[in-house]
């Protein structure tokens, strides 16, 4: 049997897509996973452009791999993903050694593009590189193999691309329009994970505020529609969805957190920037106020609500007040959690034509001053959670400790406590905090 290896970079869409890129080639090839590549006959790398320093990971790794193929001849490596789409024949021209070169749209044909990749092998001619970066729309999803996980978390994809064309953002180009997958395609491959033991179910999109799929009625459904019947199936506890657009986060969405218990009390909102005029230049479609609104809305509905957000820090023209207005929504609204960077000025996208005026070293103070206060905010949550009780999904053993198990709550902490019970795994338990670690909290199982 031929071994597999697969390298992701970038976000859980790239995670996902990865997954089903392994069950593709296991069904057409009967490959199996290695977690080694220097044992792998088949290289993938699914990769990320969302910033720069992304993007170059690509090339590192493949200047490794390029070693293997010295060595062995036989070896395929082909590079998927967001670079894939972007550079295109571009990146066959820097890594000739590539043999195989697919966007995000098309991992449902890479058992074909294999095939092909080896019948020019076995032909022994000059060999041409095979390519498709192509968008097929919603196709992907009605070709790939029915999901197959271990373990109670699972995610699935419920739409691809994005149409809001941020001003910063490649995602757009490199993954392109928003196409949302039919509600029963949904449902389908949701009830098929509860079936197998998934317990929390994460709804993915680059933007799933805006989904819009077809109902077999041939109506459209949003994703307020879709979320109570996901919630239905029975066995799914938790349900959470990422990523959201806070310009597409509507009155009937909020409204669900309301009427589905089941959506957890953690929402990642990307606010990206605290003031108008640097959300106007990202083109965001939105006011800070707006946002706060939003989220006064939701935390009438959902008091303990823990809101996470993603930052851009130095956006061209970033003075010192509009900081400031982002360092005062930030302590406003109170965010647990972010992802955060300096901005990344990315080829092709409008941002690129503004005079980038921020100098290195006052990016990077912001970055550090914005990170620290979010940390400090987080852990003042998990500190007052301490004497709590809270109901944990038990996702593992902890990898260090072997006296401990893992669990998540539903603000999205992990909680470690002492058992050993592999039989826990996808128990949803009642658990005392007992104390705040670094990168978790501390509990004991209560009596139920
Ligand atoms: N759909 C999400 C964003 C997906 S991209 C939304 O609605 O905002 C993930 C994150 O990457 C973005 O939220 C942004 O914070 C970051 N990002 C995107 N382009 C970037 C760039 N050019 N420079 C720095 N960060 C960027
Ligand atoms: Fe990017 Fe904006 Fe879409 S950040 S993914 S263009 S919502």
């Amino acid at each position: 049997m031929r071994k597999l290896y697969i390298q992701t970079h970038g976000c859980q869409m790239n995670e996902y897509d990865s997954a089903k890129m392994f069950a593709v080639l296991h069904q057409s090839h009967q490959l199996i996973k290695t977690d080694d590549p220097a044992a792998a006959d088949v290289l993938l790398l699914n990769s990320c452009s969302i910033r720069e320093k992304a993007q170059e990971k690509v090339f590192s790794d493949l200047g490794r791999w390029r070693r293997f193929k010295e060595k062995n001849k036989q070896i395929i490596i082909g590079v998927g993903g967001c670079v894939a789409s972007q550079e295109g024949e571009l990146l066959l021209k820097r890594a000739p050694f590539v043999d195989l070169v697919f966007g995000p749209q098309t991992i449902h044909r890479l058992g074909e593009m294999l095939n092909e990749v080896l019948a020019q092998k076995n032909a022994a001619t000059k060999q041409n590189k095979v390519i498709d970066i192509s968008f097929t729309a919603i196709e992907k999803f009605d070709c790939l193999p029915e999901p197959c996980v271990i373990g109670p978390t699972a995610s699935i994809s419920i739409m691809e691309g994005c149409s809001k064309y941020c001003s910063f953002c490649i995602v757009p180009y490199v993954r392109g329009a928003e196409v949302s997958r039919s509600v029963d395609s949904v449902l389908t491959e949701a009830a098929s994970l509860a079936q197998q033991g998934v317990k929390e179910l994460t709804l993915l999109g680059q933007n799933v505020n805006d989904y819009c799929g077809l109902t077999h009625e041939g109506k459209y459904a949003d994703l307020a529609f879709l979320l109570p019947y996901i919630a239905a199936l029975p066995g799914i506890s938790r349900l959470r969805f990422i990523t959201s657009h806070p310009g597409s986060f509507s009155t009937r969405l909020i409204n669900v957190f309301a009427t589905v218990p089941s959506l957890t009390n953690h929402l990642h909102l990307p606010l990206q920037s605290g003031s108008d005029r640097i959300l106007t230049a990202m083109k965001r479609g939105y006011t800070a106020l707006e946002y706060k609104a939003k989220i006064r809305k939701l935390r009438q509905l959902r008091p303990d609500i823990c809101i996470s957000s993603d930052f851009i820090v130095g956006f061209p023209g970033e003075s010192t007040a509009d900081f400031d207005d982002t360092m005062k929504l930030i302590s406003e609204i109170g965010f647990d959690h972010s992802f955060s960077f300096i901005y990344s000025p990315r080829p092709g996208t409008p941002a690129t034509r503004l005079a980038d005026t921020v100098p290195v070293n006052i990016k990077q103070q912001r970055l550090q001053l914005l990170q620290a206060t979010i940390d400090q905010q987080g852990r003042a949550i998990s500190e007052a959670m301490i004497g709590s009780q809270q109901t944990i999904l038990v996702i593992d053993r902890a990898k260090l400790q072997q006296d401990e198990m893992i669990g998540r709550t539903t603000n999205n902490r992990l909680v470690r406590f002492k058992a050993k019970n592999a039989t826990l795994i996808g128990q949803m338990l009642p658990v005392k905090i007992t104390a705040v670690s670094r990168n978790s909290l501390l509990g004991e199982l209560s009596d139920a």
